[in-house]
């Protein structure tokens, strides 16, 4: 297939790429990225001279670029990753999270209408659902009910991506995941902050009472469900894609804290997120009963390859916690 892949150079875009690349795949990959501070071609190395891959360093709002690349490249499909996701950031400042993931969003849904996409896979949040009370599992059908501005913003974008499949016949695919981890994520999202700050002996700040419950997916789980939902799943469908593995947090930073070896003192209660989702909680039969998709890692060993990956690259994390993440982590937990 010849994608053109959004956000390419983020955590789980990157982590597509690689794979596609790698695994056959792709004949042809095209990554557009804008290279926000989130964005790092650090994380595409390894295939970077892969002649059958190209880097375009651009935004999903730049209309005439989107069209130029859709009418050069006739890609087979498009696999959007590209959006802000973090959502303390989203509390801090949504209007960065209105521009990529409503605006942009918008923007590649009309150049694929203009031009013509055999596949358009968005991929999306279990966020959108807001927070589940026990005993329930949210379905591809329960109500959307996004609590920040990020999942608001994300469930707005489904939305409109859906509608393009209904109205104009763009075929649209929708997944949505529960929360990731692995390799090259950046350090503002929980595991790979606690990982990079037990390494650094820095305190791990817990939100609240740190009962709040999430479910882990390892990113190239994720990466081999979207590929599923992009060539088994059918147009203007929604697919969850959880990794069956829900935690408190305090719970994942107490593994995180064993595996490196740290005193459990290192964990720091500090004033809640606003509008904190308690639990996301979701099923995922549909995916696997179309596609036959599985969550292959399981927990333990997952997070213990990537305590391993954050050890073994300790200038990736320097680096990227270096300059503006600073002043973000100043804003984010200074008033904590
Ligand atoms: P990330 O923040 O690590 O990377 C986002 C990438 O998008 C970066 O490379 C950034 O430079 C790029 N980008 C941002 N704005 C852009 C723009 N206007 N034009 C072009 N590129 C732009 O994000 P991630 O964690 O890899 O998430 C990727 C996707 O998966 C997002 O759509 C997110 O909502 C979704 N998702 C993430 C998770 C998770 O746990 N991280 C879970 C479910 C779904
Ligand atoms: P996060 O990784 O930001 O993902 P999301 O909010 O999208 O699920 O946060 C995961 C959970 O960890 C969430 O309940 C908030 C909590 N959390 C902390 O307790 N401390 C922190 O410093 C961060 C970043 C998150």
């Amino acid at each position: 297939m010849r994608l053109l892949v959004t956000g390419g150079a983020g955590f789980i875009g990157s982590a597509f790429v690689r794979l596609a690349t790698t695994q056959g795949w792709s004949t042809r990959l095209v990554n557009l990225d804008k290279l926000t501070y989130a964005g790092n071609l650090e994380n595409l190395t390894a295939i970077e001279s892969d002649p059958a891959y190209s880097f375009v360093h651009g935004d999903i709002n730049d209309a005439p670029l989107v069209k130029r690349l859709l009418e050069d490249e006739r890609p087979d499909a498009i696999v959007h990753f590209a959006a802000e996701t973090h959502v303390d950031r989203s509390i801090l400042g949504p209007g960065a999270f209105f521009e990529t993931n409503l605006r942009g969003t918008f923007t590649l849904l009309e150049a694929a209408r203009a031009t013509g996409i055999a596949r358009f896979l968005h991929v999306s949040t279990d966020e959108v659902y807001g927070s589940i009370d026990e005993p329930d599992d949210a379905d591809e059908t329960y109500p959307l009910k996004p609590s920040s501005p990020y999942s608001a913003s994300k469930a707005g974008s489904d939305l409109l991506a859906l509608s393009y499949w209904t109205t104009y016949r763009v075929p649209v695919t929708v997944t949505r995941a529960s929360n990731n981890y692995g390799p090259y994520q950046f350090p503002e999202k929980l595991i790979p902050l606690m990982i990079t700050n037990a390494i650094e002996d820095k305190p791990l700040p817990i939100y609240g009472d740190g009962m709040q419950v999430r479910d882990w997916l390892h990113v190239d789980d994720h990466c081999r469900a979207i590929w599923a939902a992009l060539t088994k799943g059918a147009p203007g469908e929604i697919y969850n894609v959880g990794g069956s593995r829900a935690l408190p947090n305090r719970t994942v930073v107490e593994m995180i804290l064993d595996a490196v070896g740290k005193p459990r003192s290192l964990m720091t209660t500090v004033k809640d997120r606003p509008g904190h989702d308690r639990r996301y909680a979701i099923t995922t039969q549909k995916l696997e009963l179309a596609t036959g998709w599985r969550a292959e890692a399981d927990f333990e060993s997952g997070l213990a390859q990537t305590i391993e990956w954050y050890r073994a690259n300790p200038e990736w994390a320097v680096r990227v916690k270096s300059g503006a993440y600073q002043e973000y982590y100043e804003r984010n937990y200074a008033s904590r």
